[in-house]
């Protein structure tokens, strides 16, 4: 016989399925369940989390704002990596999971629990973030995934289940999709997004303004970046929590960041999900435009060739890993001159750089110009060609001998 579990830590939204396995669990194991609920800039309420936790028997409540750590330890390494998945999704949600178990298997230790849940499916990238993180840094800890597992098979009998505990579950009538959402951005599918011929309903859409709807003029922003970070907008230093926040709302008014992406899960399975980035999206092209100015050409390439195995690494849930943090050391060691100023126009979807500067900038116009004030020496062009076609003209004697 396994030992007994008898204390277990839940992540706990507050939602339908982790309300029941909340409930569920107690009845279960006949153990103690504390509740641990992160802000990481989801917009929703969490004030009446403690009170329905506890109405549900929950031992102890944990709530914590975890924002300032998810920007600077998460979203920002990943803008300095100008971390895409299949080119388009920029992992909000990937990036808060490692988050959410650290502190979830944290909390297991302090409060001397055996295990911890969450209330991720069976057939999602999900689990598999949290339970390897939960390896990575608690490999004595259980985990517990009851949705896995147990007997209910559908949101009714969840909804059954609930009613028969006289849990405080608001049932939105008919909740059509799945949303996750944090201060990078938000994710859904579901519903008639699961045909993927069929073009994203407008109501799917949580952040951002149908671009067609979107103000009929331009806005200016400007973005200020010290080694890779954003730290102004609009001439107004800022924190990253607010920065990110302020630049959403502005760029979601535009429509910008909208992403429509059929996606390859690591588990195997094709998903079409669409995604709101407003604010990644915007400070991912300024974030570049710094990186156009103030790379060099072997860095730039290089770093290029990174993106996708950077990507797959958080997708895939190997946040923890040796790989990732000696390429974030990586990253971050080419930001050194990545500071500077970019102005962008955002307009109906669309958002444009019209300037950048920075006084680390590599940009020589004595060097780039076509006029008087060129300094480049055009007579070394030739040497140089000769030297770096001559493999090639040897492999042309060689053809024409033949
Ligand atoms: N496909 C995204 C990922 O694997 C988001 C997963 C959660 N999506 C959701 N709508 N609940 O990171």
């Amino acid at each position: 016989m396994p030992p007994r579990i008898k204390k277990i830590v839940l992540a706990y939204s507050g939602g339908l399925d982790t309300s029941v396995i909340l409930k569920w669990l107690q009845d279960k194991y006949d153990a103690e369940v504390i509740t641990f609920s992160a802000n990481l800039g989801q917009e929703e309420e969490l004030t009446s989390l403690p009170e329905r936790a506890r109405a549900a028997g929950a031992a102890k409540v944990y709530i914590e704002d975890l924002q300032e750590e998810f920007v600077n330890d998460y979203v920002f390494p990943a803008l300095k990596a100008n971390a895409l998945y299949e080119s388009k999704y920029n992992l909000a949600t990937a990036l808060g999971r490692p988050l959410i178990a650290k502190r979830l298997v944290e909390i297991a230790r302090e409060e001397g629990a055996d295990a911890i849940a969450h209330g991720c499916t069976g057939k999602g990238n999900d689990q598999v973030r949290i339970e390897l993180s939960a390896l990575a840094l608690a490999p004595e800890i259980k985990v517990l995934a009851p949705i896995r597992t147990w007997e209910m098979k559908s949101r009714e009998e969840e909804i059954e289940y609930a009613r028969e505990h006289n849990l405080d579950i608001t049932v939105n009538k008919e909740k059509i999709y799945s949303i996750d959402r944090n201060l990078w951005g938000v994710s859904i599918e579901c519903g008639a997004l699961e045909d993927p011929t069929n073009a994203p309903p407008d109501d799917a859409y949580v952040i951002t303004q149908n671009p067609v709807l979107a103000p009929d003029n331009a806005e200016e922003v400007e973005l200020d970046f010290t080694r890779g970070i954003p730290t102004a907008l609009n001439g107004q230093e800022l924190d990253g929590v607010s920065l990110i926040k302020k630049l959403s709302a502005l760029a979601g008014k535009h429509g910008i960041g909208r992403v429509d992406l059929v996606e390859n899960r690591l588990v195997g399975i094709k998903s079409r999900e669409i995604y709101e980035a407003p604010a990644a999206t915007v400070l991912y092209l300024a974030h570049r435009a710094l990186e156009e100015l103030t790379l060099d050409r072997e860095t730039c390439h290089f770093k290029e060739m990174l993106i996708t195995k950077y990507s797959e690494l958080v997708y895939n849930g190997y946040w923890f890993s040796p790989l990732r943090e000696a390429l974030d050391a990586f990253f971050a060691k080419t930001q050194e001159h990545v500071s500077g100023k970019v102005q962008l126009k955002l307009y109906k979807g669309n958002c444009r750089i019209t300037s950048r500067f920075s006084d680390h900038s590599l940009y020589q116009k004595g060097l780039a110009t076509y006029d008087s004030s060129d300094v480049f020496d055009h007579r070394l062009a030739e040497g140089f060609i000769k030297i770096w076609g001559l493999p090639l003209k040897v492999m042309g004697e060689r053809a024409q001998k033949d």
